[in-house]
């Protein structure tokens, strides 16, 4: 199954990533873990991502396509993949429809979460993660069993630098601004579905699988 989900930040794409690539086996590739990698590595495009997603803004499209293309070649990725947070405009849009050709192949789906803003901002000034296994967490939505500790792995919990409430709302103007006009490009290609994100983890992921595999 290839696969994008597309919602604005705190929509719980890294969630429902984590469930779908787990049921169906794929991939799960989001290009904000590789660069939030990059940066605690140290690396050049660390440096350079960095300076945007502190702001909020995105990173170039010339520089995100092509770690994107990339990834994409490895073998992994021939029975399927799950892009998560790519593509975010509509030149990365087009960029990825070109590989993918490239490749002969194509999108089966694209899974578009919608959330009502103000619980936008509340998911992700309250999102922890582990910086062991990188498990998410939220304080009052789905906290762990003892406050900064990893149930998984009992590693410790950060906040991401880009969740405070003033970097959330530049995100989500600029989701907005740039990421929106993907819902119409990809209705127009017949591959959108929509799913209610303000329900329950659960009830989200009942719903992503149902409409997947056609019973809705
Ligand atoms: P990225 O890492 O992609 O962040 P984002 O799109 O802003 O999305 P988030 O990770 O904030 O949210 P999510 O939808 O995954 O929510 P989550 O599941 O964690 O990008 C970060 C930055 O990198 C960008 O700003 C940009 O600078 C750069 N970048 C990345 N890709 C790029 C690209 N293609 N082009 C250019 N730049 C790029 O959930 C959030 C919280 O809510 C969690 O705490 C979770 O536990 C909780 N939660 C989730 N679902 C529910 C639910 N149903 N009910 C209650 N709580 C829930
Ligand atoms: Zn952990």
């Amino acid at each position: 199954m290839r696969l994008i989900l597309l919602g604005p930040p705190g929509a719980g794409k890294g969630t429902q990533a984590v469930s779908i690539s787990e049921k169906y086996k794929i991939p799960h590739i989001s290009t904000g873990d590789i660069f939030r990698y990059n940066i605690k590595n140290q690396t050049e495009l660390g440096e350079k991502a960095k300076a945007y997603m502190d702001q909020g803004l995105l990173v170039p499209d010339e520089v995100v396509v092509e770690i994107v293309e990339d990834r994409l070649k490895d073998q992994d990725c021939k029975q399927g993949f799950l892009l998560d947070g790519f593509p975010r405009t509509v030149n990365q849009a087009e960029a990825l429809e070109a590989v993918l050709k490239g490749m002969s192949t194509g999108l089966d789906k694209v899974i578009n979460i919608e959330v009502d803003k103000e619980i936008l901002v509340r998911r992700a000034v309250g999102r922890r993660i582990c910086k062991n296994c990188g498990a998410t967490y939220h304080i009052e939505f789905n906290p762990p069993g003892k406050p900064g500790i990893c149930d998984k792995c009992s590693g410790e919990l950060y906040q991401r630098d880009d969740d405070n409430e003033k970097t959330v709302g530049k995100r989500i103007e600029v989701y907005l601004d740039e990421t929106q006009p993907l819902i119409d490009f990809y209705q127009e290609k017949g591959k959108l579905v929509t799913i209610n994100g303000n329900n329950d983890i659960a009830v989200v992921f009942d719903k992503i699988i149902e409409s997947l595999e056609g019973r809705d």
